[in-house]
C-alpha cells in the first residue's frame, strides 16, 4: 500500500489532482469511477482547473458514478449524479460518462446493466474513494459480503444521521444503490482519499485490526495497487511504527 500524508486538505487534494493527472497521462488507466461526499470537493475543482490549464487530457476516459440514492431524480440538487455533473463531469470532456440511476423503478435491471457494462470492460481500471465514518465504501455499508455487486442498499442509522447534514431539504432517502465490494476490489488500482479526525479511526482499522465485512474498509488492505492519501488530521491515529515505515 502506498501512503502519502500530506499536511492539510489543500495538499491532499492537490497530490490527489497531480496523481490523478500522472496516472490518466501514463494511457493505461480509461474507465475510472468517481466518489462524491465532501472530501474529494477540492480534488474536483483543482483537476477542472488542470484541465482548463490544458495540462491533462480526459479524451480517452470513462467515467463511473460510484453510488446514488434510491429513490431520487438526477435533477435532484441532492443526487450524486447531479454532484459529480456540477463538480466534474460538465467542465470536461469525457469519452463517456456512466452513473447509475437512481429514478429507475426497475432498480435490479438498473443494477444488472451497470454490473455488466463493467464487466465488458473488463472491470473498472481506477476508482477513487472517500472512505464513511462507519468504514462504509461506496454505500457497501458494515455487514457488506465481499463478493457483493453492484445492488440496492439499505443504509444504516449512522449513514443517514451524517448525510442528512449534507442533504438540501426533506428526508435522506434510506436506500441506496451502490458498486459492490467486488467491482471496487477488482479495480486495478485504487486511490482512497481521508481528510480530517472524523476519519482517523477508520484510517487506522485500515492498517490495523481485523480485516472485517464489518468494517468494509478494512478489505482494502488487500488489494494489491491501493493508494492511500491523507492529512495529518485523518492520519493522527496511526501508531508511530507505521508512521516511522512511511517517513
Ligand atoms: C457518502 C458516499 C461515499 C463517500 C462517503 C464519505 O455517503 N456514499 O461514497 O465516500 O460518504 O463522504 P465524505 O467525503 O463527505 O465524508
Amino acid at each position: 500500500m502506498k501512503i502519502s500524508i500530506e499536511k492539510d486538505y489543500d495538499s491532499l487534494s492537490n497530490k490527489a489532482a497531480n496523481r490523478f493527472i500522472e496516472l490518466v497521462e501514463s494511457g493505461k488507466i480509461k474507465d475510472i469511477a468517481f466518489p462524491t461526499g465532501n472530501t474529494p470537493k477540492l480534488f474536483y475543482k483543482k483537476l477542472v482547473e488542470f484541465y482548463k490549464d490544458e495540462k491533462v487530457n480526459l479524451s480517452g476516459v470513462s467515467g463511473f458514478l460510484i453510488d446514488e440514492y434510491y429513490p431520487i431524480k438526477k435533477e435532484s440538487k441532492n443526487s450524486f449524479n447531479y454532484y459529480i455533473e456540477k463538480k466534474f463531469f460538465t467542465h470536461v470532456k469525457l469519452k463517456k460518462k456512466y452513473s447509475l440511476d437512481g429514478n429507475n423503478p426497475d432498480f435490479l435491471a438498473e443494477c444488472k446493466n451497470y454490473k455488466e457494462l463493467i464487466e465488458k470492460k473488463g472491470g473498472l481500471d481506477l476508482v477513487i474513494l472517500g472512505v464513511g465514518e462507519n468504514g462504509h465504501i461506496g454505500f457497501n455499508e458494515p455487514g457488506s459480503e465481499y463478493n457483493s455487486r453492484v445492488r440496492l442498499v439499505e443504509l444504516k442509522n449512522s449513514t443517514l444521521d451524517i448525510n442528512r447534514a449534507k442533504y438540501d431539504a426533506g428526508k435522506v432517502p434510506k436506500y441506496a444503490l451502490t458498486l459492490g465490494i467486488y467491482e471496487i476490489f477488482k479495480a486495478k488500482k485504487i486511490i482512497l482519499l481521508a481528510s480530517g479526525s472524523s476519519k482517523s479511526e477508520r484510517i487506522r482499522d485500515l492498517f490495523n485490526g481485523h480485516i472485517s465485512s464489518s468494517l468494509p474498509v478494512s478489505v482494502l488492505r488487500l488489494h494489491s495497487d491501493m493508494e492511500v492519501i491523507l492529512d495529518k488530521e485523518a492520519a493522527v491515529l496511526l501508531e508511530d511504527q507505521i508512521m516511522e515505515l512511511i517517513n
